[in-house]
C-alpha cells in the first residue's frame, strides 16, 4: 500500500467511526450518561420542561389538555429526534384514561372506560381486585398511545368538603397506600407508567396553588407521606407529581426536603418527579429541589432555566439529574419502544371488570330484612334526581369520557324490574326543563370543568304519593353529589342534605311502610355526607359511590342478591360536619370558598396575605385524622371506618400470632355462618402500650386481608404480615422513628368499632430509626391532644 492509499484507509476508517458514533449516540444504544453529555444546553432545557399547552399560558385555570399525538392527553415531553428522543404523552387519570372522544373529520370514537372512582375502589379493600382494575385501565392507557397515566392520587381525606376526596382513597394511609400500590402495579404491568399524585398534603382545593399545609414532621410522615412511602417502596412508581401546595412554607415542586432528602435519599426513589399543571413558581428552586420536569412547561421556564444555568444559580450537575431521571423514564414508554397502538382497547371487557369490581365497593350501611329483593318484588318506584342521572364519577381532570352510564333505572330495567311509569315521565321532563334552565355558563373558561348544577329534588304530593304506593312493590330513593377539581364542597346542601331531600326520604318511607312497604336509599355519592338526621327513616341504606360507567347494572347486582355486598367505609361518617377533627380548620364559608376557587390563578395569593384556611392551613388535629380521632376521643359517629354489612354473617376463631425478629404474623380463620356466600373484610388494628411516649390513637390500622367468596359454612385461614417497623411513632425532637417496648394489643375486627378477636404482642427492645431533620414548621402551631 502506498502512502496516498494508507491515508485514504485511514480516513474511510475514521469516517466510518464517526458515523458510527454518531448513529450510536441514539438513546437506547448509547448510554444515558453519554446521551446527556451529547446534548446541549438548549436541548437540556428543553427537555426539562414539558412541550406546552396551546392556548394556556398557566396565567388561567387549566385542566390539562393538548392536540399532540392523542388529542385531549394533559402534556407531552420535548422531543431530541437527533439524539433519538421521542415526545411521551402523559394523560390523565385517576379514574380512567381522559383523553378526547371524538375527534375532527375522524370516524372513529376514542371512548374511554370510566371505572369506579378512587373511593369506590378503597372501599372494596381488595387490593388483587384494584390491581386488575388497574390492568385494564393501562391497557386503555397502552392501546390509546399514552405512555403515563396520571394516577393514582392517595391524598388523605382530611376532611369531608374536600372537593377532589373522590379521586383518592381514604382517611388511612394504609389503606391509601396499599390501593396506590396495587393500582400502580396494575397499570404498570403493562408497560406504561404511572404518575402518583398529589406529592404532598394537598388536602383542600381552596387556593391550592397558594395554600401552604403547616403540620409537625411527625403529622407529615405518620399520616400524610405514609401511603406514598408505602406505594413508593411496593410497587415503584415511573413517576411521581408533586402537588401545587406549599408545606411548611415551601412550595412542593420547590421543596429539596421533600422531593430529595425523603423521597430520594430515605425512600430510594429511582423515579421522575413532575410539577402538578403549572405548579410551582421559582423554576431555579424546582430544578434543584429534584423536580424533574416541569409541566406542562412555558417558554418563560425554558428562559429561566438557560438563565439560571448560565447566571449559575443552578448547577449543570442538578439539570444532569433531572435530565437522566426524564430520559430514564422515556426509556421505558411504549413510545420509545415503537409499540403500534390499535386506538381499539376492549371496553366491553373493561365494561365487565368496572361493573364487577364496584359491586365489591358498595357498601350496606343499613338492613332492615328489606335486601336482597325479594323475588315478589317487581315494580319499583324511583325517586330522586340521580335514579335517572346516575352519576359515574367527579369532574375536573379526574373525569374520564365515557361512551355512556347505566343510571339507576337502565340497571333495574336491565335486571327485569318495571319501574313506576308516571313517576319516572315526571322526573325525565323535570329534569330536562331544569338542566334546560341551568345550562354552564359559556363565559366562564371553568365551568366546563366544575360540578354541573344539578336540578333541586321535589317531594311527591301525598295523592301523588298514594297512587305510587299503590302501583309499587318497593320505593327507592337515590341522593345523588357530584364535585371535583377547583372548589371544595359546601356544608348546606352538600355535605347536610337540602330540606327537600330530606322530606322526600321522610315521607316516602313513611308512606310506603304503613302500606306494609319497604324504601332504600342509595348514596350516589363520591364523598362524606350527613346521614345521622335521617337514616331511621328508610328501611335499607347502600352507598352505591361514584360506580363508573356500570353504576346502574352494578346497583341492580347488589339490589337483587347478585352480587352479596362486602364494601366497607374507607373514611368515618360523622354526625355533624363540625365533629370532624380537621373541620375547625378547613375552608368551609361559602364566600370565601366561592371566591377564592374562582379567582384562579391562586399563586397570586402568594402568603403575602395571611387568610386562615385560604393563605394557610395549620393541622391542628395533628394525627388525629378521622377515625384516629372519633376513636381516641370516643366520639358518637354516624358510621364508623371500617364498617359495611353483609347479606351473611362471619364467625372469627383460632387467631394466631407468630413473633419473628422483624415482623410478625397473624393468622385468623373466618367461617362463612350465614346462608349465603359472600366475603368478609379483616382489619387489623393496633394499640399500642399504655407507656407509650408519646401521645397515639387509640388503635390504628396496620394491615387488611380480604377472604374469597366463601359458600355458606365454608372456612378461610388469613393470614397478615405486619413489619415490627410500623409500629413506630415519629419523635419530632429526635427526628426518628421510635418503636416502645411493651405490650401491644393487635385487634382483628370487621370495622374499627367492632373488633372480633384480640392478641397481645410483646416487644422488649425498643427500635430507633434516625431520619433527616427536615420538614420543620416555621413556627409552632396550636395541636390537639388526648
Ligand atoms: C390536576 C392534576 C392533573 C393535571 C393535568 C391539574 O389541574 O391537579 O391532577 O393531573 O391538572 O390535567
Amino acid at each position: 500500500m502506498n502512502q496516498k492509499n494508507i491515508l485514504i484507509t485511514i480516513l474511510t476508517f475514521t469516517l466510518f467511526f464517526v458515523a458510527c458514533a454518531e448513529k450510536t449516540l441514539q438513546l437506547g444504544k448509547a448510554s444515558v450518561d453519554k446521551v446527556v453529555a451529547a446534548m446541549t444546553l438548549e436541548e437540556k432545557a428543553k427537555l426539562l420542561v414539558g412541550t406546552g399547552m396551546a392556548g394556556f399560558s398557566g396565567e388561567t385555570t387549566v385542566v390539562g389538555k393538548t392536540e399532540q399525538l392523542v388529542p385531549g392527553a394533559a402534556g407531552t415531553t420535548y422531543a431530541i429526534p437527533r439524539l433519538g428522543i421521542p415526545a411521551t404523552v402523559l394523560a390523565d387519570g385517576p379514574a380512567g384514561l381522559r383523553i378526547t372522544p371524538i375527534r375532527e373529520g375522524d370516524e372513529q370514537t376514542y371512548f374511554c372506560t370510566a371505572f369506579p372512582v378512587a373511593t369506590t375502589l378503597a372501599a372494596t379493600w381488595n387490593t388483587e381486585l384494584v390491581e386488575s382494575v388497574g390492568k385494564a385501565m393501562g391497557n386503555e392507557v397502552l392501546e390509546y398511545g399514552a405512555d403515563i397515566l396520571l394516577a393514582p392520587a392517595l391524598n388523605i381525606h382530611r376532611n369531608p368538603l374536600c372537593g377532589r376526596n373522590f379521586e383518592y382513597y381514604s382517611e388511612d394511609p394504609v389503606v391509601s397506600g396499599k390501593m396506590a400500590a396495587a393500582m400502580t402495579k396494575g397499570i404498570q404491568s403493562n408497560g406504561v407508567g404511572v404518575s402518583l399524585k398529589h406529592f404532598a398534603a394537598n388536602n383542600q382545593e381552596t387556593n391550592r396553588m397558594g395554600n401552604d399545609s403547616r403540620m409537625s414532621p411527625r403529622v407529615l410522615r405518620e399520616i400524610y407521606l405514609k401511603g406514598f412511602e408505602i406505594a413508593v417502596k411496593e410497587s415503584n412508581p415511573w413517576t411521581i407529581m408533586s402537588s401545587y401546595n406549599r408545606i411548611n412554607g415551601t412550595y412542593a415542586p420547590e421543596n429539596y426536603e421533600l422531593l430529595t432528602t425523603i423521597l430520594r435519599d430515605e425512600w430510594g426513589y429511582k423515579g421522575m418527579v413532575m410539577t402538578d399543571w403549572f405548579g410551582g413558581s421559582d423554576v431555579s428552586a424546582m430544578v434543584r429541589a429534584g423536580n424533574d420536569l416541569l409541566m406542562p412547561g412555558s417558554a418563560k421556564q425554558y428562559d429561566a432555566i438557560v438563565a439560571a444555568i448560565e447566571n449559575g444559580s443552578v448547577s449543570m450537575e442538578d439539570v444532569d439529574r433531572n435530565v437522566k431521571n426524564i430520559l430514564n423514564m422515556i426509556l421505558a414508554t411504549p413510545r420509545f419502544k415503537g409499540y403500534i397502538y390499535s386506538n381499539k382497547p376492549d371496553l366491553k371487557a373493561n365494561a365487565t371488570v368496572t361493573r364487577q369490581s364496584a359491586a365489591e365497593g358498595m357498601v350496606l350501611l343499613k338492613n332492615n330484612n328489606t335486601l336482597p329483593l325479594s323475588a315478589s318484588v317487581k315494580n319499583v318506584a324511583a325517586y330522586g334526581i340521580s335514579s335517572y342521572d346516575f352519576i359515574s364519577g367527579g369532574t375536573g381532570s379526574g373525569d374520564v369520557n365515557e361512551a355512556y352510564t347505566i343510571s339507576l333505572v337502565e340497571g333495574l330495567i336491565n335486571a327485569g324490574y318495571q319501574l313506576n311509569k308516571q313517576l319516572k315521565i315526571q322526573y325525565e321532563e323535570y329534569i330536562a326543563a331544569e338542566n334546560e334552565k341551568n345550562k354552564p355558563d359559556s363565559g366562564n373558561p371553568l365551568s366546563a370543568f366544575m360540578p354541573k348544577v344539578r336540578p333541586g329534588e321535589f317531594v311527591p304530593t301525598s295523592s301523588q304519593l298514594a297512587q305510587q304506593v299503590k302501583e309499587s312493590d318497593i320505593a327507592l330513593i337515590t341522593i345523588g353529589r357530584t364535585s371535583g377539581e377547583f372548589v371544595d364542597r359546601m356544608i348546606e346542601g352538600d355535605f347536610n342534605l337540602t330540606a327537600n331531600e330530606k322530606t322526600m326520604i321522610e315521607v316516602v318511607s313513611r308512606a310506603f311502610q304503613a302500606a306494609g312497604k319497604k324504601t332504600i336509599v342509595i348514596l350516589n355519592i363520591g364523598g362524606v355526607i350527613e346521614s345521622a338526621s335521617w337514616k331511621d327513616y328508610p328501611d335499607a341504606i347502600l352507598i352505591a359511590w361514584q360506580a363508573g360507567q356500570e353504576g346502574g347494572n352494578t346497583v341492580a347486582d347488589v339490589l337483587s342478591g347478585k352480587v352479596n355486598p362486602s364494601g366497607k367505609l374507607p373514611m368515618t361518617f360523622p354526625v355533624n360536619f363540625m365533629d370532624a377533627a380537621s373541620s375547625a380548620n378547613f375552608p368551609s364559608d361559602p364566600a370565601v370558598v366561592k371566591s377564592i376557587s374562582l379567582n384562579f390563578p391562586g399563586t397570586q395569593r402568594d402568603g403575602k396575605e395571611s387568610l386562615r384556611n385560604v393563605d394557610y392551613t395549620n393541622y391542628e388535629e395533628d394525627i388525629f385524622v378521622g377515625y384516629r380521632y372519633f376513636d381516641t376521643f370516643q366520639k358518637n359517629v354516624s358510621y364508623h371506618f371500617g364498617y359495611g354489612l353483609s347479606y351473611t354473617s362471619f364467625e372469627y376463631t383460632n387467631p394466631l400470632i407468630e413473633d419473628k425478629k422483624d415482623d410478625f404474623i397473624v393468622s385468623i380463620d373466618i367461617t362463612n355462618t350465614g346462608s349465603v356466600s359472600g366475603k368478609e373484610v379483616v382489619q387489623l388494628y393496633v394499640a399500642a402500650p399504655q407507656n407509650a411516649a408519646l401521645p397515639k390513637p387509640s388503635k390504628e390500622l396496620k394491615a387488611f386481608v380480604k377472604t374469597k367468596e366463601l359458600k355458606a359454612g365454608e372456612t378461610q385461614t388469613l393470614r397478615m404480615s405486619v413489619a415490627k417497623s410500623d409500629l413506630a411513632s415519629f419523635n419530632n425532637n429526635k427526628s426518628a422513628w421510635v418503636v416502645d417496648s411493651g405490650s401491644y394489643t393487635i385487634l382483628l375486627g370487621t370495622s374499627s368499632r367492632d373488633i372480633k378477636k384480640s392478641l397481645e404482642l410483646n416487644i422488649s427492645d425498643p427500635g430507633v430509626e434516625k431520619t433527616n431533620n427536615v420538614l420543620q414548621l416555621q413556627s409552632p402551631i396550636t395541636v390537639l391532644n388526648p
